[in-house]
Order: C-alpha cells, then sequence, then structure tokens
C-alpha cells in the first residue's frame, strides 16, 4: 500500500496516543508535529522519534509532503484549524467534538462536501471489537425491535475541587461539558449501533462543584511537592459535571443516559444495556472483551471477544485471536485505517468511519440536550 504522509497538531494526551495507532498501520509517515507549547513539542517530538516539530501549526501546514493532518487540541481550536487543514487541501482527521457549536459544525460540512476531502471525527469508541459485534447483530436482526436502550459514562477525574483542567473553562470547552466531552461518545456509539436516532431529550444538570481551586502555576512544576492554598485561585464553574437525559428514539423505543465525571472509582467507563424484543446486550468500556447477553427463555451468555465467534462481517476489527484482550488503543488503530484507506481509494465510498456528518449531528445533539436542561423541557431534535 503507498505510504501516506501525515502531520499532528496537538501532542498533549491524546495526539500521541493517534501516533502510536498510527504506526501500528505500517503505511503511515508521520512527518511533524506541532504544539503551541515548544516544551511539549520537542520533548513529545523527541519521545515518540518524530523528526520534525514547530510551535505554530501554520507552520506544518505548510508543509507541502503532509497529506492529512490530525486536529488533537483543546475542543475551541477545533473550528478554525480543521477549516484551514481543508482550505489547505488535506485531508483531516479531527479530535470529538468537531466544533464548539452546531453553526461552526455546519460550515466545516459544507467545506468539506465542497473540497471532496476525506474528513472524519475521532469517536474511536466505536471501533471495539464487541461495539462492532453489538451493530452487527442488530443489523441482523438477532436483537429484535428495539425496545429501550440505558447507558451512562461515569469517570472520576473530577471529584475534588481542586482537579483542573482546560476543560472545565467554556472558553475552551464550550458551554456544555460532560455531556459533550464524554456524552457525545455514548450518544455516538448508541445511535451507530443501533441504527435508531434520537428524537426527543429531556436533560437534568448538576455541576456539583461550582467553584474550583486552579493551580496558579502549571501543575508540573508542583510534581513531587505539597500544594499550598496560595498555590490556587478561586474559578467559578459553569459546565456541568453531572447530566441525566430521559431519550425517545425514532422507532418509539425510550432510553437514558448519564454522564458524571465526579464518580468515585468509575475511572473512564461507557455503558450501554439494549433491550430487544428478542434479547438483551449488554457492555462497558471497563471490561471490553465481555458483551452480556440476556435470554427470556433460556441461559444468559457472556461472549467473550474471539474473532472466530464473532459475526464474519465485524470480524476484521479484531486483530487478536480470542483471549488476546483488545482496548482503546486498538479502536483507534481500527478507526484511522478504514479513513486512510478511503484516502488511498480515492472517491469510491465503503468504508466505515464518524464522518463530519456524524461530527455535526453530535453537535446538534448535545445542544438540544443543553437547551433542555436550562429550560426544564422536553426538545425535539431538529
Ligand atoms: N476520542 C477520545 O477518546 C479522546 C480522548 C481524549 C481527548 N480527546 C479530545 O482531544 C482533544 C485534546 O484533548 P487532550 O486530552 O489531548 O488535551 P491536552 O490538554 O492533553 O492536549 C492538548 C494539546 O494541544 C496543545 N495546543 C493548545 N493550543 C494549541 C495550538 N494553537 N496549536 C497547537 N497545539 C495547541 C496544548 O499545548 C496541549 O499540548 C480534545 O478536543 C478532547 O475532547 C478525545
Amino acid at each position: 500500500m503507498k505510504k501516506i504522509n501525515t502531520g499532528v497538531i496537538g501532542t498533549g494526551f491524546i495526539g500521541p496516543s493517534h501516533i502510536e495507532a498510527l504506526r501500528r498501520l505500517g503505511y503511515v509517515n508521520i512527518i511533524a508535529t506541532a504544539d503551541i507549547n515548544k516544551k511539549v513539542a520537542k520533548e513529545k517530538a523527541e519521545q515518540l522519534n518524530v523528526d520534525k516539530f514547530y510551535g505554530d501549526y501554520k507552520e506544518l501546514l505548510a508543509e507541502k509532503s503532509i497529506e492529512v493532518v490530525h486536529v488533537c487540541t483543546p475542543n475551541h481550536l477545533h473550528y478554525p484549524i480543521v477549516k484551514e487543514v481543508l482550505l489547505a487541501g488535506k485531508h483531516v482527521v479531527c479530535e470529538k467534538p468537531l466544533a464548539i457549536n452546531p453553526e461552526q459544525g455546519r460550515d466545516l460540512l459544507k467545506l468539506v462536501k465542497k473540497t471532496g476531502l476525506v474528513a472524519a471525527v475521532h469517536f474511536n469508541l466505536r471501533f471495539y471489537p464487541l461495539v462492532q459485534q453489538a451493530k452487527a447483530m442488530i443489523e441482523a436482526g438477532e436483537i429484535g425491535d428495539i425496545l429501550a436502550i440505558n447507558g451512562s459514562y461515569q469517570q472520576d477525574w473530577l471529584l475534588y475541587r481542586t482537579d483542573y483542567n482546560w476543560r472545565l473553562e467554556s472558553e475552551f470547552s464550550g458551554k456544555s461539558r460532560a455531556v459533550v466531552d464524554i456524552g457525545s461518545h455514548w450518544l455516538d456509539m448508541v445511535e451507530y449501533i443501533s441504527g435508531i436516532k434520537i428524537e426527543k431529550v429531556y436533560a437534568d444538570f448538576c455541576t456539583f462543584f461550582k467553584t474550583r481551586k486552579k493551580p496558579v502555576k502549571s501543575i508540573e512544576t508542583y510534581t513531587g511537592k505539597i500544594l499550598k492554598s496560595s498555590d490556587y485561585k478561586d474559578i467559578k464553574i459553569n459546565t456541568e459535571d453531572y447530566a441525566t437525559v430521559l431519550l425517545r428514539f425514532n422507532n418509539g423505543a425510550h432510553g437514558s443516559m448519564t454522564v458524571n465525571q465526579a464518580a468515585a472509582g468509575r475511572k473512564n467507563r461507557l455503558a450501554f444495556e439494549l433491550y430487544g424484543t428478542k434479547m438483551s446486550i449488554a457492555w462497558n468500556s471497563e471490561n471490553p472483551n465481555e458483551m452480556w447477553i440476556g435470554k427470556r427463555d433460556s441461559k444468559n451468555e457472556l461472549l467473550i471477544k474471539d474473532p472466530s465467534i464473532m459475526n464474519s462481517s465485524v470480524r476484521q476489527y479484531s486483530s487478536y485471536p480470542g483471549g488476546h484482550a483488545e482496548g482503546f488503543p486498538d479502536t483507534s488503530k481500527q478507526l484511522f485505517n478504514n479513513v486512510y484507506k478511503q484516502i488511498s481509494a480515492g472517491k469510491e465510498p465503503g468504508f466505515d468511519f464518524p464522518t463530519f456528518e456524524d461530527g455535526y449531528r453530535e453537535l446538534i445533539l448535545c445542544d438540544v440536550i443543553f437547551d433542555s436542561a436550562l429550560k426544564e423541557k422536553w426538545k425535539e431534535v431538529k
């Protein structure tokens, strides 16, 4: 397969995981990275053995040999940077959320259609092997008609008032936090696997910590030291730590999603339970190699990830035999493989990955959920 040259903008947490996943494909050259924090840019380029690194992403975009750009910066920069990537004639993989409001998302979608470039959003959690298996079983009619979908996405990294990150400032994350940051993955996954669409929502939001303590210097500065109260300043928080959203789907099914970023002990747990007229399935991302299958008239089953017993249509999404666990880093590898095959194939459609249409859909859903919480009313998804 022809080698493809790529650049990655933003090398904090997720940027390096894009690079690792791309390298596993075997046909992607990482030409350069860019990070506004020059220290981070240099350290990560050295750690990841990337020859070129920039402080200004515009210099990366000026590299003629780069065909694809991954945008891994905080949310508020997705729109302006992705726009520049597309105008530079390069394919793009944008982290979620695609932008910080639906208007920006619509603008990017229009631009993608005009340029004909390949544009993907990194809703990577779709690519756990057993999530693909769930989708295949639903499509094959094994679950029957869907009656209800319930679930949650919970984490505990914001349990303490002193926990801090740019995501807590709406200027950088957008007006909603927990729903956009983690709920968007759940909503994307559930619509993707079930094939049904959310039509109406009723949301209840809570900000457990109305103020938080922001470190006045970089947290790294304090590594190994005990922080004093003078090392923090109080910051007002105007985004939600928690939300429960009632859902109605276009086939008549009902559902609910809870997101919580202050759930002690839940490290990073996306869970869904899907109830059909023939059977049920349940899965969660902290135990991703097992799927529970619930039956009324016979024994329940526990499906352990094993490509040889998965539906043949999705076997390709499990690269290792049964008993060899696959996890978070594998999901990006599978997603990128489809995106880059699409790039190689040119105009031929056919590879499955989350597109800017999907990214725009999530922006609309999250916006309606926010509006419902604000007005304390059922809201329709237009
Ligand atoms: N798909 C997933 O599972 C997943 C997981 C984590 C994060 N994300 C998304 O990835 C994005 C980044 O999150 P993160 O956790 O890696 O954040 P992070 O803070 O760890 O990293 C962001 C990096 O972007 C850099 N940056 C900021 N402004 C820049 C600019 N103008 N030019 C170049 N670099 C700039 C920062 O210096 C930082 O190193 C977010 O949008 C987040 O929602 C997705």
